[in-house]
């Protein structure tokens, strides 16, 4: 019997909270499998009452059977899987047996980091060296691959210290710490050896033999570096069919794509964000001093969130959203840009996906919108392009950043108290009948709270709302 697998990708700028659907979702699979991206991932999880923020090692780990997959298409920085790796064990148990990483990982080397350090800084990238290492990858030159590593790893300490000394040079950056460097990223792939798997069909075989994948998309749909936000992206495919790429499988496994979104958006570093709270000047101050300035503790120790709730200002509002909603980064603590929900960008999302369900996170945030002036939830519905109305995301950065949002208030809604769809206020209701109908895509849940039970699922009535 063949089994299958499904695709869940974050359909905005990141940090939607994928994980936490994934949590709820994951029962229903055997493998979770990564495809892309490296630690510029990120997610927070709880174990045994101790937070610990993951970047690496798939979401699922809290189920003791599931099986754990670091696809080909992923980058990685070893030396952080192993203390990933290290800190899990010592909370919920040895990690053998059940995770394995592709041994045709690229692995992220010093001299990637040391680039990342100086190029990203106009992109604000996290720093973590990986689009210099999928450039190497794409450029063949440079590139390393874990199976190479492991193989030749006195010639791979010669090769990842020449690299390094090159570009440090390049940038007058002393590198005499340059064999200390390599020496130490080949010794961690040498502590994670018993985890890399070299065999390519490792889970073609599985789904051959009937397992059930989920594949866990990282970042999210706008920061793909080919359709996303250009050149504001990550440095890997992030689309649903990308998971068939670098996750390893042929696309006949393929059965549905799960798309999640956020009700109030976010995005970490720079570029477009046609329905930001304060537009650019919102974009200028989280960027300051590459995020670190305007730091959560910096906003809670200027601000009172009362004032900025009154004001009428929606870069003022911006900042009590962040507040309200603790939007900072959970890899690089950079204060995330707060948006509308803009539902062009997301309907523009589910169709580039072929999202069959989609789940909504944070909704319960929306009712921090009725202790503003606002006449209700502001809500973006369409764009306007020197003066025409548009219905999609322009390609070009000139065009995106010129779009006018149109502006459309949904009723407030009062606190959710619910934990099913039927007793919902009438207007979180009017508000999801407006998404699916926009979307066209039908909306599986909504989350109303951070705790594992705050979630509403929603029964489908087969109509989009309509
Ligand atoms: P990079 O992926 O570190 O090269 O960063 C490129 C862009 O993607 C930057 O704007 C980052 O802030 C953004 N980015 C990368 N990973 C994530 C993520 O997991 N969540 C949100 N934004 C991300």
């Amino acid at each position: 019997m063949d089994g299958f697998s499904d695709v869940l990708v974050g359909l905005q700028y990141g940090d939607e909270g994928k994980a936490r659907i994934i949590d709820m979702i994951a029962g229903n699979y055997n493998i979770i499998a990564r495809f892309n991206g490296g630690p510029n991932a990120g997610h927070t999880i709880e174990l045994n009452g101790k937070r610990i923020a993951l970047h690496q090692i798939p979401s699922g780990i809290f189920h003791p059977d599931m099986l754990l997959y670091i696809g080909s298409g992923c980058v990685l920085n070893i030396e952080k899987l192993l203390a990933e790796i290290s800190e899990v064990e010592g909370l919920a148990g040895g990690l053998g047996g059940r995770l394995h990483v592709s041994d045709q990982c690229s692995v992220i080397q010093p001299h990637h980091i040391l680039l990342d350090s100086i190029e990203g800084k106009e992109l604000g990238t996290t720093g973590n060296g990986i689009g210099p290492a999928y450039a190497d990858r794409a450029n063949r030159s440079r590139n390393i691959l874990i199976c190479d590593l492991l193989a030749n790893p006195d010639k791979s300490v010669e090769r990842i210290s020449s690299y390094y000394c090159a570009v440090a040079r390049a940038y007058g950056i002393d590198g005499n710490d340059s064999n200390q460097k390599a020496e130490t990223v080949v010794s961690a792939a040498q502590a994670i050896a018993g985890f890399v798997c070299d065999d390519t069909l490792w889970l073609e075989g599985l789904a051959y033999k009937g397992n059930k994948i989920l594949f866990e998309g990282a970042q999210a749909v706008m920061l793909d570096v080919g359709r996303g936000t250009v050149p504001f992206v990550t440095s890997s495919h992030t689309v649903a069919g990308s998971a068939y790429v670098g996750g390893d499988l042929p696309p006949k496994y393929h059965r549905k794509t799960f798309g999640v979104a956020k009700a109030i958006m976010s995005r970490v570093g720079n570029g477009p964000f046609v329905s930001e709270f304060g537009g650019a000047r919102s974009e200028e101050y989280c960027a300051a001093d590459r995020g670190k300035k305007h730091s959560r503790e910096f906003e809670t120790a200027h601000y009172a969130q009362k004032a900025l709730l009154d004001s009428a200002d929606f870069f003022d509002i911006g900042i009590a959203l962040r507040m309200l909603g603790d939007e900072y980064g959970a890899t690089t603590k950079r204060p995330r840009r707060i948006g509308m929900l803009d539902l062009v960008q997301l309907h523009q999302a589910c169709r580039m996906c072929g999202v069959d369900e989609l789940y909504i996170n944070k909704f319960d945030c929306l009712t921090d919108l009725a202790r503003t002036r606002l006449q209700g939830i502001p809500v973006v519905v369409g764009y306007e392009l020197d003066g025409r109305r548009i219905n999609h995301v322009p390609s070009t950065l000139d065009e995106h950043r010129k779009v006018v949002p149109i502006i459309e208030y949904s009723p407030h809604i009062p606190r959710i108290t619910a934990d099913n769809y039927n007793d919902l206020p009438t207007e979180a209701k009017q508000l999801i009948g407006r998404i699916e109908h926009t979307t066209e895509c039908r909306l599986a849940g909504i989350g109303i709270g951070p705790e594992r039970d705050q979630f509403v699922a929603i029964e489908d009535d087969g109509g989009f709302g309509l």
